[in-house]
């Protein structure tokens, strides 16, 4: 196994708060090792691209505290193709790049894992992701600020949904997966969750009316994650109008607010501990892992495991939220 040298940073697909907490911390560890850190700007097509820097300690001062990336991020088609990925790897040799952190979340893992195994090329991936959508740790860097985010809006939604007595369908993001829209829902005392990974077993609205949600209230507020397999709060808002008309509905799409502002202590301190663990772990001969938080200990999973499995949504919060919204 070659020696490392100079680590390739890069972060890739939807940005997440945090993500800066990390670059800093990946590019301080690594510098702190002795090794040279590379910054590619905007993902995998940066890569394909050349746009590379060497960093230096004080490219990252003050950025631990700020939302998005300092490096840019985009979803690149082309990294998807072979030829692409034949572009990237000869944009690395040339830069005496001799290892990667990539911080994304399941699309840039994706292209992480083929991409190593392509090229026989050492690479560490990072979850960075508001959707917490990653098999292997209990929480991704964006995650805690979006639901944070969530239930700012959500208390204030509330106000008027409490004056004027009416049913709002908030959405919320997560693309497949119903992490934000659950423990968003839980942590802002909302009556429900509409969530995928339950959508095709029961009839989430159908649950919801029988469950007499509004009757000891004057209003009511129902987190709906952005799914085509929810349909999304559109769809739940439209079906209430047509088979509950006695009731007065609103929607709001929270959209891309989710995925901006300031990270939490706990986005700052998971990115951190995770960026450092990344330059240790590439010293120690790993490859091909995503490092994750499992129980507060940071742990490693091969990317075949971590794109294969789905991440499960754990039952027993969706009674929780049911228990406490008689
Ligand atoms: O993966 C993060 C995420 O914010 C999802 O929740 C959402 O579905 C998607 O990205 C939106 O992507 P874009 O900003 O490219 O429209």
């Amino acid at each position: 196994m070659s020696e490392i040298k100079t680590i390739g940073l890069l972060t890739s697909g939807g940005d997440a708060p945090g993500m800066n907490a990390a670059v800093r911390a990946v590019t301080r560890a690594a510098i702190y090792n002795g090794l040279k850190v590379k910054a590619i700007y905007r993902g995998y097509k940066g890569l394909i691209t050349g746009e590379i820097i060497e960093f230096k300690t004080q490219n990252v001062s003050n950025i631990i505290q700020q939302g998005g990336t300092i490096l840019k991020t985009a979803r690149c088609a082309e990294f998807r193709t072979v030829e692409g990925r034949k572009q990237a790897y000869e944009t690395l040799i040339r830069e005496e790049i001799d290892a990667l952190v990539v911080i994304g979340g399941d699309g840039t893992l994706t292209g992480a894992r083929i991409f190593a195994s392509e090229h026989n090329f050492p690479i560490v991936g990072l979850p960075g992701t508001i959707d917490n959508d990653i098999f292997g740790t209990d929480s991704t860097i964006g995650y805690d600020t979006a639901l944070n985010t969530i239930i700012e809006a959500v208390d204030k939604i509330r106000d008027t949904a409490s004056s004027h007595e009416r049913l709002f369908f908030i959405e919320v993001m997560g693309r497949d997966a119903g992490f934000l829209a659950l423990n968003g829902a839980l942590a802002s005392g909302a009556e429900a969750a509409i969530i995928p990974e339950i959508a095709t077993e029961v009839d989430q609205l159908e649950d919801l009316i029988k469950n007499g949600f509004r009757k000891s209230k004057n209003s009511s507020i129902v987190l709906v994650a952005e799914s085509e397999l929810t349909g999304g709060a559109m769809h739940y808002a439209d079906r209430v109008k047509n088979e509950y008309p006695e009731y007065d509905v609103r929607v709001v799409i929270l959209g891309h607010i989710q995925r901006g502002g300031s990270p939490t202590a706990y986005d700052r301190i998971l990115a951190s501990r995770l960026g450092a663990a990344a330059v240790e772990s590439l010293i120690d001969g790993q490859r091909n892992i995503l490092l994750g938080i499992d129980d507060d200990q940071i742990v490693s999973v091969p990317f075949s495991k971590a794109i294969k499995n789905d991440k499960p949504i754990d039952p027993e919060l969706l009674k929780v939220l049911k228990v406490l919204s008689i």
